[in-house]
């Protein structure tokens, strides 16, 4: 049988054959044309993929689906709403049988024992979870004025998850680590697409030797799905999603940051502030690692006509490694804002659900949320601007009608 995948490659190779428009595209996998959907806010097409419903397609080229805004109301994001991003072509060889293929997780490099282990070696190791907010270091990057390349996330490139594996530091601790270790490489299955480099890079040896950093083979209690990167992947709580890799088959210990395009000039931020428009030399960047503070209204979503009356401004908030401390919201503008009440349910990576509760009076109004975070850093009134779109985090707003 065809994969979905295969299908979605043959479509977009023969879309780009013919210059056909997203549109078309679109109306051939049977998806909601623009404008169609009934939900104020939403005009993009979405998808029914197996295990993937109702997410918005933001690239036919390879798999790159954003969850809807309107979804960030559980605290844990279903799989089946989790966003996701892929820089190439799933693995297709790495089936359910996992077990007795032939997958192995090397561990190598700058370590006294190199080793391999079998899927149910790995999955004898002890377990740990982590609830961890996933998100893309370009979300938001379609909102950057003036636009930047890449691929155009709205606000959806984020999701929360409680992920479980063993920890990266009892892998690495059995192989043993050289003095020389300095930073440790995650190579991922991906099939690489003519000339496109393939998804390697690496993280500091601190960061790989957290307690909290794992090879995480289960997401919200699950074996991880093929979009998320079974049968293992790499898990970096509170950095940029980049540094997680899945489809996780080679781990090595190096004696610097690796060298290579998802680390450079991937994934780097400027040393500067820099005015919009501007181009930033390669050695004037760094390594993107922790994400920033950021919140998001779920609702009233975009363009949306309320009734006067009560009404619950809600939405998710957080901010990498820091905890949020502070969500406010602002129904004037932003000339006055007001403390939103933060949800139960928190973990160190993971987002505060939130909720303002609004006496909303007839009349048109921008609503604005702002967050706080325990390293004081709060949401900038303006966007971040930097050449590639990344860590946007600007306060966020939404335009509504009150009748
Ligand atoms: N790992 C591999 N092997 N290939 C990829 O393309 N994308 C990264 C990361 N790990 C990627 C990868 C990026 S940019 C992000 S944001 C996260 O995976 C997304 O994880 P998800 O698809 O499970 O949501």
């Amino acid at each position: 049988m065809r994969s979905r995948r295969n299908f979605l490659k043959q479509m977009s190779r023969a879309a780009l054959a013919v210059g056909a428009a997203p549109s078309l595209l679109a109306r051939a996998l049977a998806l909601p044309q623009s404008g169609s959907t009934d939900k104020p806010g939403i005009d993009t097409p979405r998808i029914d993929m197996p295990g993937e419903d109702g997410l918005i397609v933001r690239s036919f080229r390879f798999v790159d689906l954003e969850t809807p805004v309107e979804y960030f109301n559980t605290w844990l994001t279903p799989v089946s709403h989790f966003f996701v991003r892929n820089h190439m072509h799933e693995p297709t060889e790495l089936s359910g049988d996992v077990a007795n293929s032939d997958w192995r997780l090397t561990v190598g490099g700058e370590v006294d024992k190199p080793f391999a282990l079998t899927f149910s070696e790995l999955s004898k190791l002890e377990m740990h979870s982590v609830v961890n907010t996933l998100e893309c270091a370009g979300n938001g990057r379609s909102l950057q004025r003036p636009q930047v390349p890449g691929v155009q996330w709205g606000k959806g490139a984020v999701g929360t998850a409680r992920f479980s594996g063993p920890r990266l530091r009892d892998i690495l601790l059995r192989a043993g680590i050289k003095p020389t270790g300095k930073d440790v490489m995650f190579r991922g299955l991906d099939e690489v697409p003519g000339k496109v480099p393939p998804f390697v890079r690496s993280i500091p040896i601190e960061k790989a030797l957290d307690s909290d950093t794992l090879v995480a083979t289960h997401m919200n209690g699950a074996p991880l799905t093929k979009h998320h990167g079974f049968p293992a992947r790499a898990l970096v709580p509170g950095w940029i999603g980049a540094a997680s890799c899945k489809w996780l088959t080679e781990i090595k210990v190096l004696d610097s940051e690796f060298v290579g395009n998802f680390m450079s000039p991937g994934y780097r931020f400027p040393n500067q502030p820099v005015k919009p428009g501007d181009a930033v030399k390669p050695e004037d960047t760094h390594p993107l690692t922790g994400l920033s503070v950021k919140s998001v209204i779920a609702g009233p979503l975009e363009g949306a006509s309320l009734k006067a009356g009560k009404v619950a401004v809600h939405g998710a908030a957080w901010a990498g490694e820091s905890n949020v401390v502070k969500v406010e919201v602002s129904t004037d503008g932003g000339a006055s804002w007001n403390p939103a009440g933060l949800g139960r349910d928190e973990a160190r990576y993971a987002w505060r659900l939130w909720t303002y509760e609004w006496k909303a009076k007839s009349g048109e109004y921008t609503i604005l949320s702002r967050a706080t975070d325990s390293a004081g850093r709060t949401q900038p009134a303006t966007p971040v601007w930097n050449p590639s779109g990344y860590l946007y985090n600007a306060v966020d707003q939404v335009k509504i009608h009150v009748a």
